[in-house]
């Protein structure tokens, strides 16, 4: 049985070699539409509810001219000419039906009888069992998305061999073990996802060999170890995340070679060190995520030099020292989380430039020093979370502008004077907090007809 699945995989090998080649003028060798026709339609056949998608898939008719719902067809040339008068027989080349409520086994559908694939999107459906291997020997795939179905079992390190793949995506998945070493040798892919999995132990080093890629998402898994040294080489990333698994060690400085970075979200796992002046080379930085426990020193100002930033969360760190007045700078901002820290002095007047701002969260610190009065021209903030520092004064007139405020808490501070009573007059107030202060006067009388 072994044998006649390896012969089957040698024939395909071969004559796929001259269908790209080009080099031997073909017969109808391989597979033929019927067979094809006849995997989908078996296929369909094991799938626990005949899913209303599907309903154009009937025995009888063809995926290529009948037009079979996710399926696309393309002529495939056999021989070195082109064939003027014949027509270039039709073979099935794509499958996409995300979310099509397919529940079933993947490993059912015979890969084998379609060797034309070149992409398979069968994404958020209730696909089980394993990644089949048969997969891993469609010569001419490009595109593979299993991302939300029930999977287990390992990644197949035979995967390593698919020569055209460009994307893979097993987003949330039950997959499990390691990441196979071998899909260093995938140097065509452009986006490999596995987030959202069960996957252990360390990341290969043979990632780094995967230069085209943009986009590395390997977050919420319980990956272990330091990130590989030469992830410096992925120069033409712009999303990587390794954010909820367990890495740890420093935060390293080569990342900031990787220009393009746009989006880095390492938050939640266990690095230790101080924050890398070298991020701020990442110039196109639009999110910076690094939600740890262990980050120490203070935040270099030079973050302050990334000018497309629109979300800076640092939150649950030890990081030290004062807010670097040049976070002023990120005029994109438009969240900033600080919480949870042991960050001292007052609150740089600078922050009060960041006009894009809709939520702003400094509690849990050692601030000190009075609200400043730029913050009035905050008037996109909705939510703004201050609690548990050392401010204190009265609140500056400039603050009772902020009158679209959805969530305000000031508690546990020694602020005085009077309270906020605009805060409710844009109608958006859910959570109103001001306890443990020194504020006079009444709760606002709109705060009723909120129904806070
Ligand atoms: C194929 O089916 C889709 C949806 O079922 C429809 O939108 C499309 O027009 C059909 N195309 C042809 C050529 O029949
Ligand atoms: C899968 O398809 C190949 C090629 O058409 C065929 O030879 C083989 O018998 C099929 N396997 C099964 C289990 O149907
Ligand atoms: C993944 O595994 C967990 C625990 O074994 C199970 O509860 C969950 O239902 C599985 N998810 C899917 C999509 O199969
Ligand atoms: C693929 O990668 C593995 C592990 O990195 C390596 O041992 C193997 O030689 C590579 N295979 C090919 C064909 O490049
Ligand atoms: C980065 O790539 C260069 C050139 O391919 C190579 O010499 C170097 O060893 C790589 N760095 C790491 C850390 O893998
Ligand atoms: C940023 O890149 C420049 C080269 O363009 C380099 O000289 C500098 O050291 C880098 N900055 C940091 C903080 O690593
Ligand atoms: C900031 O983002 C815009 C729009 O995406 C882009 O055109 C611009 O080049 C970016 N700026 C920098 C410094 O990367
Ligand atoms: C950033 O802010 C600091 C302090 O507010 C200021 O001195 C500096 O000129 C600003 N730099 C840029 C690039 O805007
Ligand atoms: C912000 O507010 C302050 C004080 O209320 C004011 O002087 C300043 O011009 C305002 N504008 C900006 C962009 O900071
Ligand atoms: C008030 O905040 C301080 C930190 O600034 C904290 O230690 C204390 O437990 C908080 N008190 C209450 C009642 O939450
Ligand atoms: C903000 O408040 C100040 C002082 O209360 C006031 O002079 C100013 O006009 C207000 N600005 C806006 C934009 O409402
Ligand atoms: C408001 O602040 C208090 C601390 O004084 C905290 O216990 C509470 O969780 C905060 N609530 C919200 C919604 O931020």
């Amino acid at each position: 049985m072994e044998m006649a699945v390896e012969l089957i995989l040698v024939l395909l090998h071969h004559w796929l070699l001259f269908l790209h080649a080009g080099a031997t003028p073909g017969h109808h060798g391989g597979v033929r539409l019927g067979c094809q026709t006849a995997a989908l339609l078996q296929w369909k056949s094991t799938l626990r509810t005949s899913p209303p998608a599907l309903a154009s898939w009937r025995q009888g008719t063809s995926p290529c001219t009948s037009n079979w719902t996710g399926v696309t067809c393309g002529a495939v040339h056999w021989g070195r000419r082109r064939r003027r008068r014949h027509r270039e027989p039709l073979a099935v080349t794509g499958i996409s039906l995300p979310f099509a409520g397919l529940d079933g086994r993947l490993g059912e559908l015979n890969f084998s009888a379609l060797p034309f694939l070149t992409h398979v999107n069968l994404a958020f459906n209730s696909l089980h069992g394993e990644i089949p291997l048969a997969i891993a020997s469609l010569p001419a795939l490009s595109i593979l998305d299993l991302a939300g179905n029930g999977l287990h079992g390992s990644i197949p390190s035979e995967l390593g061999s698919m020569r055209r793949l460009t994307q893979l995506g097993l987003f949330s998945n039950n997959l499990t073990g390691r990441i196979p070493a071998s899909l260093g040798n995938l140097t065509t892919l452009v986006a490999l996802v596995t987030t959202k999995n069960l996957l252990a132990g360390p990341i290969p080093g043979e990632l780094g060999k995967l230069t085209g890629l943009k986009a590395l998402e390997l977050g919420d898994n319980f990956l272990s170890g330091r990130i590989p040294e030469s992830f410096g080489n992925l120069t033409q990333l712009n999303t990587l995340y390794l954010f909820s698994n367990t890495l740890s060690g420093p935060i390293p400085a080569f990342l900031g070679n990787l220009r393009k970075l746009r989006d880095l979200e390492l938050g939640t796992n266990r690095f230790s060190s101080e924050v890398p002046a070298a991020l701020s080379n990442l110039t196109e930085l639009d999110v910076l995520d690094l939600i740890e426990k262990e980050l120490t020193g203070s935040i270099p100002h030079e973050i302050g030099f990334l000018p497309n930033l629109s979300v800076l969360v640092l939150y649950s760190n030890r990081l030290s020292g004062a807010i670097p007045a040049s976070l002023g700078n990120l005029t994109m901002l438009n969240h900033l989380d600080l919480f949870d820290n042991q960050l001292v002095g007052s609150i740089p007047a600078e922050l009060g430039a960041l006009m894009d701002l809709h939520t702003m969260s400094l509690p849990s610190n050692m601030l000190s020093g009075s609200v400043p009065a730029t913050f009035g021209n905050l008037t996109a903030m909705r939510k703004l979370f201050l609690f548990d520092n050392r401010l204190s004064g009265p609140l500056p007139r400039e603050f009772f502008n902020l009158t679209d405020l959805a969530v305000l808490n000031l508690s546990n501070n020694s602020l005085s004077g009077e309270l906020p009573s605009n805060a409710c007059k844009g109608r958006n107030l859910q959570m109103y907090l001001v306890f443990t202060n020194m504020f006079t006067g009444s709760i606002p009388r709109d705060l009723k007809s909120v129904g806070a």
